[in-house]
This record gives C-alpha cells, sequence and structure tokens, in this order.
C-alpha cells in the first residue's frame, strides 16, 4: 500500500483521501481512514474500481448494512445497494432518479438513524448533479449560549415524509407501499445530539421532508413552529456548507449522518444528464 494522504478540499471540513485502492487495501488502510472519517466527516476517494462485494465490504466496516426504505431500487446482487439513477434500461428508470433534494441526513426518521452513508459512482455528468454538504458540529458551535441552552434537552417528533398535505406527491402517502409506511412510525428525537464517537455535539434537526418533523415536544404549536423556522434558516447558511462536483466514475463519497446533513441536486439535473449511483448506508446508534 502506498503512504495514505488526506486532504481538504478547498478549506472546507472535506477531504480527499489518496494512496488507497479500497479493492486491495481497505483492511490495512482502515484505522487511517476511520480517524479521517471522525476528523473529516466526510471523505472523497477518487479512482476506485470496485465489485459490489467489496464496496459492500468497505461499508460495512462503519457499521450495520442495511436496505433503504423503499426498497424498489434493491441492487440485484446486495439488497442494502440502492441503485440511484436517471437513466433508463428497457424503458424502466434504472432507479432512485432523485434520492433528496433537500437538506436532510439519512434514515433520521427511524429510531436507530444511518451513521455512515457512501455512493460510488459509476456515471456521472462532467456538470451537474453535485452534492452539497453542510457541517451541524460547526452549525451547533456558532449558536449563541443562550441558544444552546434553550435547546438543550428538548426533542421533537418527526416520521418518514411527514406533511400535512396528503396530495402533495412527496409525501408519505404518495410515495410508501401500505407495509412501508406501517414499518416507519412517529420517533423522538433530540434537537443536539452527542457524537458517540467524539463526544461533539451537532444539531440534528433537518428540514428537508425525508425527516418530517411535526414539533418539538412539549412546547406550544406556534413557539415550536417559529423556533424550526429559526434553526432551519440556521443550518441552511452557505458558511457550514460544501458544493462537492462529482469528478467522474469510480468517486466514492462516504459520510458522517451523526454531524453533517446533505442535499441532492438531481431534481434540476437535465435528463440527458445521465448519472448512475450505488448507495449504501449503515445503521447508527439512538441519537443521544
Ligand atoms: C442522497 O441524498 O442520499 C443522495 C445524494 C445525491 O444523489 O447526490
Amino acid at each position: 500500500m502506498m503512504a495514505l494522504t488526506v486532504e481538504r478540499l478547498g478549506g472546507s471540513f472535506v477531504a480527499e483521501v489518496g494512496g488507497v485502492d479500497l479493492a486491495q487495501d481497505q483492511e490495512a488502510a482502515w484505522p487511517e481512514i476511520h480517524r479521517a472519517y471522525l476528523d473529516h466527516k466526510v471523505l472523497v476517494f477518487p479512482d476506485q474500481d470496485l465489485s459490489a462485494e467489496d464496496y459492500a465490504g468497505f461499508g460495512a466496516r462503519f457499521g450495520e448494512l442495511a436496505p433503504h426504505t423503499i426498497r424498489k431500487f434493491a441492487h440485484p446482487d446486495n439488497p442494502a445497494i440502492m441503485i440511484l439513477s436517471n437513466a433508463t434500461e428497457f424503458g424502466a428508470p434504472k432507479g432512485v432518479r432523485d434520492a433528496g433534494s433537500f437538506w436532510h441526513s439519512d434514515w433520521s426518521y427511524r429510531e436507530l438513524p444511518a451513521n455512515a452513508t457512501m455512493l460510488y459512482a459509476l456515471e456521472v455528468p462532467g456538470d451537474g448533479g453535485d452534492t452539497l454538504f453542510a457541517d451541524m458540529a460547526a452549525a451547533y458551535a456558532a449558536l449563541s449560549d443562550d441558544i444552546k441552552r434553550r435547546l438543550d434537552g428538548l426533542t421533537y417528533r418527526g416520521q418518514y415524509r411527514w406533511t400535512k398535505d396528503r396530495h402533495d406527491p412527496e409525501s408519505m402517502w404518495s410515495l410508501l407501499t401500505e407495509e412501508e409506511r406501517a414499518e416507519n412510525p412517529e420517533v423522538e428525537h433530540p434537537v443536539v445530539r452527542t457524537h458517540p464517537e467524539t463526544g461533539g455535539k451537532s444539531l440534528f434537526v433537518f428540514p428537508g421532508i425525508s425527516a418530517g418533523i411535526k414539533a418539538i415536544v412539549d412546547m406550544d404549536e406556534d413557539e415550536s413552529a417559529a423556533l424550526l423556522a429559526e434553526l432551519y434558516a440556521h443550518v441552511t447558511e452557505a458558511r457550514f456548507q460544501y458544493r462537492f462536483r462529482w469528478p467522474g466514475a469510480g468517486t466514492l463519497v462516504v459520510w458522517d449522518n451523526r454531524c453533517t446533513m446533505h442535499r441532492a441536486t438531481t431534481a434540476d439535473l437535465p435528463a440527458d444528464k445521465l448519472r448512475t449511483l450505488h448507495r449504501l448506508s449503515t445503521v447508527g446508534a439512538a441519537p443521544v
């Protein structure tokens, strides 16, 4: 194995890891990769050439692999891998066209949210289809002491793709099967969570529809709505964000959902710009 390099991208929290071939060296490189993952929250590995087995093996180092909530586009060789794609195959969609062009953290609507998620690019356009990341530890650190005190101990109720509007095409009522709906009851999570490995605090509230946040627990409805709106405005400020432009096929990106959020931009991707990625997530601990 060559010497592993870790370099911040454009002075951001995101880092690129070089000098590692994940098909060969993932075992030997794991301690350094794990350290870099905790330090940088989002890691980019360019120029990889991974089979579904190599990829799933790498994913399993971060935690237990589990299938996505929407199972329609599971990979035939490994159901934990979900295919994201705007391409068609024999006239049918090859994968999920848009996995979330809104700010979210994966599986935040579950009792056990995802810790790591990774995407492995098979085909990406020269431009467009970027993924945006936000540092939720930096967003927490930037709050005033007064607001931090106010948030201390608060929890919220949420449910996957919950919205008051049952006719919203993005809502659970439109997108999930009966069975998937039954598998995703309401959950309660802390507004601020402590990272189980680093001990750092992060905001854990997400404006995107997948989080489906209904209200802060034990708070007057208007006060809860105003506080959530204030937090959403704060966590989506540009100063906490990094825009990742996919350089080419073979790029693998992994992020820590416990202290970041992300959004796709595929809702705006023209149909002739083909983009196919394989997505994996691992099950984390209940947020505290
Ligand atoms: C996701 O939100 O899980 C996918 C992000 C992307 O497609 O860029």
